[in-house]
């Protein structure tokens, strides 16, 4: 293999004895049941984006290896929402015909409950997007960026994640150089990690020089997502956003369980079961409910002081620093998850301290449907920065109407 002495350096360097090649007798596990899926004793002392443990991914990856020669695990240091040290696993992807271009893909995943990690889940629902990337030439990062604790809409966890997974794989490498060009994509969910990781980066991560980002989707406020959905379709999305958000915070969680109705038809064991739900299937379960009826105090828990404090240094796009990379931001003008006016100002906040942005808006289909829609414009744009040809300055807004098709 191609890279195997590459990859025994670093096995050899964390003292673990058996390497696979890309067979695999293993089936794999939920991260929570999965040993691998522990951090090492005194991990803690470890530089962000150490390589704490590597494995080829274990089972049959194969139906998103189409353009693909094998896939690793890799768990690493990162850092949490309140700066504690944390850790994180991503999934790599390597090309069946290598260029020096990494794809850090960021997937909506939209849950609490690990079982939906990426890591994990990819055996089942793999987005065409890694495989039409890996027959680019592309190395692909996709990172499980909400952690150990599935901490959903927590947006320095997420960030963190996000630089830690690419500093990870810069470190392992595979054939990619120091001078590999990266860059980023995130839909929602994934955009959230991808935009926090672009605001966190020049504090955080100052040493990575990345050529972009596509962001689709938006979600800038995580309160002002909360009122739009409840009620709608997309009402599931408010508990695993609190449930999400308060695992990074040990005495918000404590108010947000404390407020929850102990009887009646919405009530706290209904709230809970978002713990164990995919994000389809919250969707599905919390469908057009008011979920302010859950709370003792109705909705004006959910913005109380104890919650407040979290959404706000957390749960806020714009206010931990400037992105230091060209951005493509596309949205779906009727967006009925997160309302427009949210990404409009964002973009319009960065555009006038010199972010170069490429604003695409769509005034056809709504948050689901721009997931698809936006495809063509993000890889686009991918290419070119990853290529080298993008005109990196500026910033300019565009309605353009694509459909999902
Ligand atoms: C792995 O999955 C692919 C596609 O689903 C299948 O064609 C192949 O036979 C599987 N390989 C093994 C060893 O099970
Ligand atoms: C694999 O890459 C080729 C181009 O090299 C592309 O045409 C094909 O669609 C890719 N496969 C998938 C499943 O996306
Ligand atoms: C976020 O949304 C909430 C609810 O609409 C609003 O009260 C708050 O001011 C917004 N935050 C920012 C920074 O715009
Ligand atoms: C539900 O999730 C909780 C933690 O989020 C976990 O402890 C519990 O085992 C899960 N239950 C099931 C049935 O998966």
């Amino acid at each position: 293999m191609l890279f195997a002495s590459t990859l025994l350096v670093f096995l050899n360097a964390l003292s673990i004895t058996a390497m696979a090649t890309g067979k695999h007798d293993t089936e794999p596990m939920p991260p929570q049941d999965d040993p691998w899926y522990t951090a090492p004793y005194n991990y803690e002392y470890k530089q962000p984006g150490t390589i704490l443990r590597i494995r080829a991914a274990p089972g049959n990856l194969s139906s998103v290896m189409t353009n693909a020669t094998a896939a690793f695990n890799i768990l690493y240091r990162t850092t949490d929402s309140r700066y504690l040290p944390s850790w994180a696993v991503t999934t790599l992807f390597i090309p069946k015909h290598p260029k020096d271009v990494l794809l850090s893909y960021q997937i909506p995943y939209d849950s609490v409950d690990l079982t939906f990690s990426p890591s994990y889940q990819l055996y089942q629902d793999p987005p065409s997007d890694i495989s039409r990337a890996l027959g680019l030439g592309w190395y692909v990062n996709v990172p499980d960026y909400e952690g150990p604790l599935g901490s959903f809409t927590a947006g320095v966890m997420s960030g963190h994640a996000t630089l830690d997974s690419i500093r990870a794989v810069k470190a392992a490498a595979f054939g990619l150089t120091a001078n590999a060009k990266y860059a980023m994509w995130g839909y929602s969910g994934g955009a959230l990690a991808s935009e926090w990781a672009a605001e966190l980066q020049l504090q955080y991560a100052p040493e990575l020089k990345l050529s972009g980002a596509a962001l689709g989707g938006l979600t800038p406020n995580v309160t002002s997502v909360m009122l739009a959905v409840s009620g709608k379709p997309a009402a599931g999305l408010v508990p695993l956003a609190m449930l999400g958000l308060t695992s990074q915070f040990p005495e918000a969680e404590r108010y947000l369980l404390s407020r929850l109705k102990k009887q009646g038809t919405f009530n706290r064991d209904g709230f809970l079961k978002a713990r164990n739900y995919s994000s389809v299937q919250a969707v599905a379960a919390f469908a057009n409910q008011d979920i302010a009826d859950y709370f003792i105090g109705g909705f004006s828990d959910i913005t109380a002081p104890p919650i407040k404090s979290v959404t706000t240094s957390d749960g806020q796009m714009g206010y931990h620093g400037v992105p230091q990379m060209p951005l493509y931001v596309y949205k779906a003008v009727h967006d009925e998850v997160s309302p427009t006016v949210d990404t409009d100002t964002l973009v319009s906040k960065y555009c006038k301290i010199n972010v170069a942005i490429t604003y695409v808006r769509n005034p056809l289909g709504g948050h689901f449907d721009e997931w698809t829609a936006g495809v063509p414009g993000a890889m686009d744009f991918l290419q070119t920065i990853l290529t080298g040809t993008h005109d990196n300055t500026g910033c300019k807004t565009m309605e353009i109407a694509s459909s999902s098709g």
